[in-house]
Order: C-alpha cells, then structure tokens, then sequence
C-alpha cells in the first residue's frame, strides 16, 4: 500500500502523517532538496523530485520499481503565476499519471474555480467556469485527472498552526475590510483538509469533491467577531482587492457530498477554530 504524496508542505505532511499511522507506506516529495532534508525526522521518506520536469518522474518511476496504490497531488505554485501553474498542476499531473501510473489519483485543486460573485451556495455540479488563465489551468487539470479517473479534492483556503492570513493580518493591523464586507469567506482548518484527503484516498469514486468546512462567515462579520474577542480595534474598510490571483468570487462552498462519505471536520467553522486551536492564535499574534 505506497502512497506518494506528490507536494509535501504544510497540507501534504499533515495528510503524510495520517496515512502512515495507518499503516501506508509514504514516500512524500518536494521541489527542493532543503524542503526533504527539513523533513528528515519524518517516520516516512521524503525525496527531492520536480513533478513538472517528465525526466524526473520516469527516474522516480525507475528507481521505484512498481506503480503506486495512490498518489495525491498536493503541490503548489507558490507565488508564481499562469505558467508557473501550467507546470505544477497540469504538467505535473499528467507526468504521475503517465509515468507512474498509480491505481488510484486524488488532485488538490480549488474552490476558486467557482468563479460565481451572487454569494449564492454552489455544489460540484455548480458550474465551474473561471476566466482568470490562473483558474482555467486547474479546470484543465481538473478534466485531465476526472478522464483519468481520479478524484478533485476542490479546496477551500487552508488556515491552521503557523499559518492563517486572516488571524496575521487582524493582529498586524493590515486587515482591510474590502468593499461593502459582504463576500462570503470559506475556508478549512489544515487538519480537517488533510482528513478528508485522507478519506478520499481511500474510499471515494472518482469525481469531485469540495474539502470546505461548510460554514462560511461573510469578511466583515469575521473581522467585527474578532475586533470583540480580542478587544482590538475593528479594521477599516477599503477598496476590494481585484488583483487576487485567482479572481474575486462570491460564493458559499457546499461540503454536502464529502460528508456523504462520513467525514467530519474537528473545526466546524474558522471562529470556533480561533475559539478552540490556541497553538494557531498565538503564532499568529507573534
Ligand atoms: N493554501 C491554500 O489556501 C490553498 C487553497 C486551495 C487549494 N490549495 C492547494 O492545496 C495544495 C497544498 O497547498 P499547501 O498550502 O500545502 O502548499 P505549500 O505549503 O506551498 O507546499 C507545497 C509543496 O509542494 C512542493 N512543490 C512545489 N512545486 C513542486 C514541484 N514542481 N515538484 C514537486 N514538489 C513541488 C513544495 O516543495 P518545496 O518546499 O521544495 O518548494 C512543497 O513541499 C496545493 O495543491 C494548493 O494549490 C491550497
């Protein structure tokens, strides 16, 4: 039972750590080979391989010796943009499929590619039809890896120990609230991103399937809730950021069908985390 977890960052150890305590064999790869030495102490192997380089993956292939049960495509583009995703996500799943053709193949794309503005709930038959070249390269992937089948992890944005803009951005005082305040904001707790890969590695068809955590808070409602909690000034309001690399959108993301498989989140919404993950506060106050 190998599993290659193809991006082993913030999400990919978290869902690394979950599958060999139960009792996969974990090989996790990173672009760089400071990322795998970072990840020595790990119970599991981790190997520097650029997904998006074809010779890299066929040497992987070769020095494995025999297809994988799974792969989930974890990677991501950084802060690079249309051609930098060109590379990590097309180019780098259509290299694991080809070159190590594992029996099962989960992509972690994303809810951005929702690109609906009425705030209205959308599920995975929702149309999905972005415009920014940025979004309409995951859609490509997306047909690519459904084609193949395998399965659309769609996410929403991941928060957790060590890593929330939200949280950072409140208590540096860099928050903005943008335009009138009333676009939905939906996201998933790191944790319960990596238990749903974990479930649908292991037990879902092939299809899509939104990871969000199904509670989503319009921006201002989060900000006004925080300014109470911590009794820190409320943040201004201010213009709508339109350069957000992956369009601005409006929507609530359903989580319907992932619960249909029995999965639960821990955090059933970003306030309660902020309420229950105290580790994620404190780091994010610095
Ligand atoms: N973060 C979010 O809010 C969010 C929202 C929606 C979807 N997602 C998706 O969730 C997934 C995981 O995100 P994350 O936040 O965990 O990412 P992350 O912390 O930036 O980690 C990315 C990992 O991918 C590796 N990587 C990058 N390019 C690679 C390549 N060409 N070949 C092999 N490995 C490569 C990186 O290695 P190095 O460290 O060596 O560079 C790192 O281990 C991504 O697919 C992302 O698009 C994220």
């Amino acid at each position: 039972m190998r599993v290659i977890i193809a991006g082993c960052g913030y999400l990919g150890v978290a869902l690394a750590r979950i599958l060999h305590a139960a009792q996969w064999e974990v090989i996790g790869l990173t672009h760089s080979e400071e990322s795998a030495a970072a990840l020595a102490g790990e119970p599991f192997l981790v190997l520097p391989c650029d997904i998006s380089q074809r010779e890299n993956v066929e040497r992987f292939a070769e020095d494995m010796g025999c297809e994988p049960a799974a792969i989930i495509h974890c990677a991501s583009s950084g802060k690079g943009g249309a051609v930098k995703y060109g590379e990590v996500y097309l180019d780098g799943t259509v290299n694991l499929i080809e070159h190590l053709r594992p029996k099962r193949f989960v992509f972690c794309g994303s809810t951005s590619v929702y690109a609906q503005t009425d705030g209205d709930w959308v599920t995975e038959s929702s149309p999905a039809e972005p415009t920014r070249n940025t979004s309409l390269i995951l859609r490509e992937t997306e047909e690519f890896v459904l084609k193949h089948s395998g399965v659309v992890a769609r996410l929403a944005g991941i928060y957790g120990p060590g890593r929330s803009v939200l949280l950072e951005k409140f208590f540096s005082g860099e928050a903005v609230i943008e335009g009138d305040g009333r676009r939905w904001v939906n996201q998933i707790h790191r944790d319960d991103a990596a238990s749903a890969l974990a479930l649908l590695v292991e037990n879902a068809g092939s299809g899509i399937y939104n990871v969000s955590d199904g509670r989503p808070s319009p921006q201002f409602e989060i900000y006004d809730w925080l300014a109470k909690k911590f009794k820190l000034p409320r943040p201004p309001f201010g213009p709508v950021d339109e350069g957000r690399k992956r369009g601005v959108t409006n929507k609530c993301v359903s989580n319907a069908k992932l619960r249909g498989l029995g999965w639960r989140p821990k955090y059933d919404s970003f306030l309660d985390a902020v309420e229950e993950d105290v580790a994620m506060v404190k780091q994010a106050r610095g």
